[in-house]
């Protein structure tokens, strides 16, 4: 379990002051100006030691990423944009970052903007986050006011500004590209890739888009050292994770852990275990709506990492752990979820815009057993034929979901099949 001392959101539950005297005490911005002086490269070593990987969902190395920015500041200037856009469902852990401890953002923003040579971050925060974004502006006035953000900021000869921009609501515009159409006043629809937005992102000029806690976890880590983040977790898996539990346990939260933790300790020691005791367990889906589900027999052992998780045929994700019990209908669950992505596909994509609609339809069917056998065969090569074949990953998460629920709840999808028929197995005449 993770020490007290090794902690780095050390007001995630709003117990003490947000504001800057509050964010002070607990060791935000102490000693910012020495961690600039590092250098740019240095704190991007650094970032590289520590072995943080994006805790956005795809977890990709964080300082190999702000690497990819070009040296050389030219014509066109470089932005850090932060994704405060939290749509995937289940992730409530951005949203207790901002409102409770905005400090932590906002030096990471001068941080990381500087290690990339940026003067300007955007923290684009999706609309309903209201009183959040109020938190964030209020802060950055605070950090202004201070000398700490602004023009010269902490003393270290680079101009930083930081600006909260409020999202209009759609989950396709967590999605990087979207996300900074979305900022440029454009529909919030995926650009394809390459151009990568190192090279090509906001107006045109080179910008990283990092997540919340991707962002926020940075100061500690350049104050404490990469490898102190390095020796907590595993090899390739390191440091500590904001989880989200919700669902079937007593105790509903939000709690940082070592990554690695076993996914039955976290529920059991945080969550206050599942409802009805861990013999009541169906399935947990481990990491945000778009990771395939386990069943309860890989629940037993699995630990939460992202190659822990991989390893199993599902992912770490945002890290929002949702626990079924054996009440859930689990075909159902799926179901929904398909329902989710066919209304947030942007509709560039044939495979995305068509496949989600005809996935969901064909889910629906399957909640009451109206369908055929085969159909479950049919539904899998759908899901295969939009996975990797699209612009964006919310092919992926669209087909992710239903690959897990046949992979491990085949039995009961045909049971249900069987029952409507009648008991006859055959195909739909
Ligand atoms: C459909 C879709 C929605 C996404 N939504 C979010 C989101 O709300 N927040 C987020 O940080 N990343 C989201 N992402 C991932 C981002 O594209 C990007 O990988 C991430 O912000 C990178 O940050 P990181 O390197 O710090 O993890 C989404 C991706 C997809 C495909
Ligand atoms: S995969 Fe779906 S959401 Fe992503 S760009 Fe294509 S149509 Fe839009």
């Amino acid at each position: 379990m993770l020490n007290d001392k090794d902690r780095i959101f050390t007001n995630l539950y709003g117990f003490q002051d947000w504001r800057l005297a509050g964010a002070r005490k607990r060791g935000d911005w102490d000693g910012t100006g020495a961690i600039l002086a590092k250098g740019r490269d240095g704190i991007i070593n650094e970032m590289k030691a520590s072995g943080l990987r994006g805790r956005g969902g795809a977890g990709f190395p964080t300082g190999l990423k702000w690497s990819f920015m070009p040296k050389d500041i030219g014509e066109r200037p470089h932005y850090l944009v932060v994704n405060a856009d939290e749509g995937e469902p289940g992730t409530c852990k951005d949203r207790d970052m901002m409102r409770f401890d905005p400090h932590k953002l906002i030096e990471g923003c001068l941080i990381a903007g500087f290690a990339m040579g940026a003067h300007v971050a955007y923290i684009y925060i999706r609309g309903e986050f209201f009183r959040e974004a109020e938190h964030l502006e209020f802060a950055i006035a605070e950090a202004r006011e201070a000398g700490l953000l602004g023009p010269n900021a902490c003393g270290s000869g680079w101009d930083m500004e930081v600006y909260v921009h409020r999202g209009a609501g759609a989950y396709i515009c967590g999605e990087e590209t979207a996300l900074i159409q979305s900022l440029e006043g454009k529909k919030g629809q995926p650009r394809l890739k390459p151009p990568f937005p190192a090279g090509v992102g906001l107006y045109g000029c080179p910008t990283t888009v990092n997540n919340v806690e991707s962002i926020a976890v940075a100061p500690t880590i350049l104050r404490r050292g990469g490898a102190w983040f390095a020796g907590l977790g595993r090899e390739n898996n390191t440091g500590t994770k904001v989880f989200c539990i919700s669902g079937h346990v007593n105790k509903p939260c939000n709690v940082e852990e070592e990554m690695g933790i076993p996914l039955r300790e976290l529920i059991d020691k945080h969550a206050g275990g599942v409802r009805g005791g861990w013999d009541n367990l169906l399935g947990v889906i481990p990491g945000g709506a778009s990771v395939p589900v386990l069943p309860r027999e890989l629940c037993d052992d699995v630990l939460m990492d992202f190659d822990s998780l991989k390893a199993v045929k599902s992912g770490l994700g945002t890290a929002a752990v949702m626990v079924m019990d054996k009440s859930t209908d689990i075909v159902r669950a799926i179901a929904r979820l398909s329902a989710f992505y066919t209304h947030e596909s942007c509709g560039q994509c044939t495979p995305c815009r068509e496949g989600t609609g005809w996935l969901s339809r064909v889910m629906t069917r399957l909640v009451n057993g109206d369908a055929a056998i085969e159909e479950i065969d049919v539904l899998e090569q759908v899901t295969r034929q939009i996975e990797g074949h699209t612009i964006c990953a919310l092919g992926d998460a669209a087909a992710w979901p239903i690959q897990g629920l046949i992979r491990h709840f085949r039995p009961e999808i045909e049971r249900r099949i069987i029952e409507k028929r009648g008991g006859r197995s055959v195909a739909a005449e």
